[in-house]
């Protein structure tokens, strides 16, 4: 036997209607706030990963699957939704066409990561990017449609935590304090934050390694240090929030592990799920259109992990509605019986109804066993009475209640 590989997930057809379920509550949520969908690639030039999500972050660093393909060019699967778009984004000259423009997209996602719950190697991320508008207006559009999402799919108990990180301009300043912070406890950090200092000192804050956190609690904190412009910006955002009913907590601590981002950051964290309690993250990337050869086009985004969303809804008790279900299976007692059922099964489907038979010769107990495994609504019944009577036996499989009910009632019937 051959085994999956390790940190990706079958969806098994038991499963997939939940996928469903959260799918299409994130693309009806989209559409209510204007976005459209796009769709591209699984994989880029590795190059709009280096330029777009940053050399010194950790998915750049050690998790990205790269490979040189035939013509030896070097391809990258899509470790994140935003560089993708963006580069699409560029590429289609969509900065001519009606902005800001909103998009979403729903995709895999390739990190190379080590596997534990919550944390895959594939996943999935249901993602919205909207491009080319600089009003905190459109910052809190984009945390309320995240939120309206998390809402509408049930979970509950997310705490959203936003932050500034500033513009280039006061992130400056900020960096150099923190190189003054760290250089002072360059002795106890990491090998990767020691290399980190020079290229991009933002990144130390992230860091997962024990001593570099204790180090972290008492750097200096980038909301003493961005400009007025950000403070401004960053204030309307809350204001907007507060006007909306969001509650949200102002946390200096989230910086967020992609480098292309600016000002508004936010995540929606839960206690719900262990370790990787992440279920969203997002922010601002005023620059990433520039950085990829567009003009100078902002933009502002998130993505909510779907299995994250998955497994909080099951470990907090949601019960998500399966609709995927059959509705109606005829159980033939015979030959000339089964060829009534195929008819009758036959009309119905061509009606939209979902509708099974028997394919196996079943005798009618086993017929019986398997309706109630696929969670048929009906079973009808056609044994050589109801052949000759022309009706069906119909038992609702929820009540136990059975009724004869003639073909031409049932081939109109509502169910
Ligand atoms: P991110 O925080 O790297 O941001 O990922 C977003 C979400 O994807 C996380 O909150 C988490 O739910 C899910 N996720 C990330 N890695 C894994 C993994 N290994 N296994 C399972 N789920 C995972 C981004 O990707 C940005 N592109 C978000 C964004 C869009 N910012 C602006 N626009």
């Amino acid at each position: 036997m051959i085994n999956i590989p390790k940190g990706t997930k079958d969806v098994l057809p038991e499963y997939s209607y939940k996928w469903q379920y959260v799918e299409k509550i994130a693309r009806s949520v989209a559409k209510t706030f204007g976005a459209k969908e796009i769709r591209t690639p699984t994989f880029e030039h590795t190059e709009v990963f280096l330029r777009g999500v940053g050399e010194t972050t950790d998915i750049v660093n050690k998790e990205m699957y790269t490979f040189l393909d035939k013509g030896d060019r070097s391809i990258t699967l899509k470790p994140e939704g935003t560089a993708g778009v963006a580069r699409s984004f560029v590429e289609n000259g969509m900065h001519q066409s009606a902005l800001p423009a909103k998009l979403f997209y729903i995709t895999s996602c390739f990190r190379y990561e080590r596997p534990q719950a919550g944390r895959l190697r594939e996943f999935h991320q249901f993602g919205v990017e909207f491009l080319g508008a600089n009003d905190a207006n459109i910052d809190a559009e984009t945390i309320l449609l995240a939120n309206s999402f998390i809402k509408e799919v049930g979970i509950k108990n997310v705490t959203l935590y936003i932050n500034s990180i500033g513009c280039k301009d006061c992130r400056k300043k900020y960096e150099e304090a923190l190189k003054e912070y760290f250089n002072a406890h360059i002795g106890d950090m990491c090998a990767l934050c020691k290399d980190r200092l020079d290229k991009n000192p933002l990144r130390i804050l992230d860091c997962k390694n024990e001593d570099c956190k204790k180090i972290n609690k008492d750097a200096p904190k980038i909301l003493d240090y961005i400009c007025d412009d950000c403070k401004a910006h960053f204030e309307k955002v809350q204001h907007l929030l507060k006007i909306a009913g969001v509650e949200f907590k102002v946390d200096s601590g989230i910086v967020r592990g992609l480098d292309y981002y600016t000002r508004t950051v936010f995540e929606f964290v839960s206690e719900n799920i262990g370790a990787q309690g992440t279920v969203c993250g997002g922010g601002r990337y005023d620059g990433l259109i520039a950085q990829l050869g567009g003009q100078d086009v902002p933009g502002i985004g998130f993505a909510v992990g779907i299995e994250r969303v998955l497994m909080l809804l099951e470990n907090t008790g949601v019960t998500i509605p399966n609709d995927g279900k059959v509705t109606i299976y005829f159980a033939p007692m015979g030959e000339k019986e089964g060829e009534k059922a195929f008819e009758l099964a036959t009309i119905l489907r061509a009606k939209g109804v979902s509708a099974d038979f028997d394919h196996m010769g079943r005798g009618i107990k086993a017929q019986f066993k398997y309706a109630d495994k696929i969670g048929a609504k009906y079973v009808a019944v056609i044994g050589s009475n109801e052949l000759e009577n022309g009706v069906v036996k119909l038992k609702n499989m929820a009540d136990g209640s059975e009724e004869n009910v003639s073909f031409s009632e049932l081939l109109v019937k509502e169910f």
